[in-house]
């Protein structure tokens, strides 16, 4: 299993505090089944600009930290690239990661815009005309989502893919964080999960989420998918066959 939003490499954004942290991470998500995270620290423009060489190089030491270590987990680049207009430029510059080197960018939006930001589609249009496909990070987390939930709709018709937070469906984003993930799940809008992990701490809520996540799914197919296959097929840059929402 794949965890495909996780901030575990140290000294680089607001994840990791230290090595032991990412130590502690990494064995917490083998103790969980997962055996491969994509490192996708923030990467802000103008505000947290990772310098990608010792990014790509500080994960090669982390892999090689928990060989030593005997941790069964593989740390593949990635970032999490706050939006901003000039996305496919970036990943041209070699200065953001694409998940593993794929077609696939995880790309989050501000927290409290109460709509849409109005370039939104403008911008993943360009990123999909160079034939990279953008994954919305936690949507279930955006004002725009509580207040306009049917522009969740509109994204996935426009071939943008949704990765929700384990830990929102047990409220540790809020109560809108809670129901929107729910609404999600009914209406099959959601086609990945990624711990979005800072720390340990979502860890310790993850058996009680995974219950309530199979159970909001209750489709044993598709809870495969969104868990196992959707982030398989990113690490191996394959295209990911969407489903359309049921509303
Ligand atoms: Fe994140």
């Amino acid at each position: 299993m794949l965890d495909i939003h996780c901030h575990i490499v140290p000294y680089t954004d607001d994840g990791a505090v230290d090595i032991n942290t990412s130590l502690e991470m990494a064995r917490n998500a083998e103790r969980l089944g997962y055996n491969g995270i994509f490192a996708t620290s923030h990467y802000i423009i103008h505000d947290n600009e990772i310098e990608n060489n010792s990014f790509v190089n500080n994960i090669k030491k982390l892999n090689e930290m928990f060989e030593i270590e005997n941790i069964n987990v593989k740390i593949y680049e990635g970032n999490e690239v706050f939006f901003t207009n000039d996305i496919v430029e970036l990943i041209k510059e070699k200065k953001v990661c694409t998940l593993a080197n794929s077609r696939y960018v995880l790309i989050e939006l501000p927290l409290f815009n109460s709509i849409i930001p109005m370039n939104v589609y403008e911008e993943f249009n360009k990123l999909q005309d160079a034939g990279f496909v953008p994954i919305l990070a936690h949507p279930e987390r955006y004002d725009f989502v509580t207040k306009n939930f049917k522009s969740l709709v509109n994204l996935i018709e426009s071939g943008v893919l949704l990765q929700s937070n384990i830990g929102s469906i047990t409220g540790k984003y809020g109560k809108d964080a809670k129901k929107n993930v729910e609404k999600m799940l009914k209406n099959n809008m959601v086609h990945f999960f990624g711990t979005d992990s800072h720390n340990n701490t979502v860890y310790d809520v993850y058996d009680k989420a995974i219950k309530k996540i199979k159970k909001a799914i209750n489709d044993e197919d598709i809870y495969e998918k969104i868990m196992y296959e959707n982030p398989q097929r990113v690490l191996e840059d394959k295209e990911i066959n969407v489903w359309y929402p049921k509303i």
